[in-house]
């Protein structure tokens, strides 16, 4: 057991080691693998787990191989981590290939750069590899970094992080850290709860690559695909009923301009594969009306608009699916 931590010990990096760090050029590491790899098979892995984001994703390419920084903005759910996840995945860098840090309001600079701990670094001396743990953004030094919902870090982080995009170097007491690596960031729209503004600086240094909601037809088919491999360890199947109402109902939403945030694709696929799963459970079929009790449930707190209560916004969604189910019957009857 102890061996074990001394051999955990010794693969920390020390700080000796980080400021001897020689600089990467990551463009020509992504050149290379978009080379080896072969753009159409970049698109293929992707489409076993996204679909339709293929534009998006040679937008994202193209930023990262002459070395810019991205920012895939969109609405919740339309697969912008999945999406940045991927991408790192598939280009595999490195070895791991991405870092990945999960931003919110209260995270701290140090939190991204890592700090030294003083009482560790007068007994055991600094070059300790405990003395200094790196953060995030010195961690990513030669991979991809992936900045989760960046616009939810206050100001002080954006700041830190602005730095290292500019300078290529992470400060730590004086200590100063090669760090080179390419960002992938992702965003929610400024309508959604606590999100602060990007600062001018720092959105100058991103490509920007939106992410829309997608169309019918593409939303009916992820639906499909997605609900049922979720189902797929219980063995049932959403029968396509469900899923053209659902689709329907979302698209309804979707063109009503009361409308500010409407349900996201995984709430959606959660919807449908919740109602399978009850009825597997109860050992009978799925009913619209299972639907309709898991869309009030679980979607109603997401969706958001001009309603003056609660109450109002549940009964629009109620009629709303009603009238999904009403066009459904309507067209399958045609
Ligand atoms: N275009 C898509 N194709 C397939 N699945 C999708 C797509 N968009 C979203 N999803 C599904 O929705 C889930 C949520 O995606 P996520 O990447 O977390 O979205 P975001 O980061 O935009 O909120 C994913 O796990 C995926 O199953
Ligand atoms: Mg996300």
């Amino acid at each position: 057991m102890q061996s074990n931590s001394k051999d955990l010990l010794g693969s920390l990096p020390t700080l000796s080691s980080l400021l001897k760090r020689d600089p990467i050029s990551m463009e020509t590491k992504v050149v290379k693998a978009i080379r080896e790899k072969g753009v159409n098979n970049i698109l293929k892995s992707l489409e076993s787990s996204l679909r339709g984001l293929g534009e998006a994703t040679l937008d994202v390419l193209s930023g990262l191989s002459v070395g810019r920084h991205v920012m895939i903005m969109g609405p919740v759910g339309v697969g912008k981590t999945t999406l940045a996840e991927e991408i790192a995945s598939i280009l595999a860098l490195d070895n791991p290939p991405y870092i990945e840090v999960a931003c919110h309001s209260h995270m701290t600079a140090t939190e991204l750069t890592g700090d030294i701990d003083i009482a560790v670094a007068l007994q055991a001396g600094l070059d300790h590899p405990l003395a200094y743990i790196p953060g995030p953004l010195v961690l990513s030094h030669g991979k991809v970094l992936i900045m989760d919902e960046i616009n939810r870090l206050n100001p002080y982080s954006q700041a830190s992080l602005l730095q290292v995009l500019q300078e290529h170097y992470v400060y730590i007491r004086g200590f100063r850290i090669r760090s080179d690596f390419l960002m992938i960031a992702t965003s929610n729209p400024a309508e959604y709860s606590g999100v602060y503004e990007l600062s001018e600086a720092l959105a100058d240094r991103m490509k920007v690559v939106e992410i829309q909601y997608p169309d019918r037809e593409l939303l009916k088919a992820i639906l499909e695909w997605k609900a049922n491999l979720t189902l797929s360890h219980i063995g049932v199947k959403t029968p396509s009923m469900l899923t053209e109402v659902l689709t329907n109902f979302i698209t309804l939403m979707n063109q009503d301009g009361i409308i500010e945030v409407s349900p996201s694709i995984r709430a959606s696929i959660y919807a449908l594969a919740n109602t399978m799963a009850k009825a597997w459970i109860e050992r009978r079929e799925p009913a619209l009306s299972d639907l309709k009790k898991e869309v009030l449930a679980n979607m109603a707190h997401v969706v958001r608009g001009s309603f003056s209560s609660e109450g109002e916004k549940r009964d629009y969604i109620a009629r709303k699916f009603d009238e999904a189910v009403t066009i459904t019957t309507r067209s399958g009857r045609r």
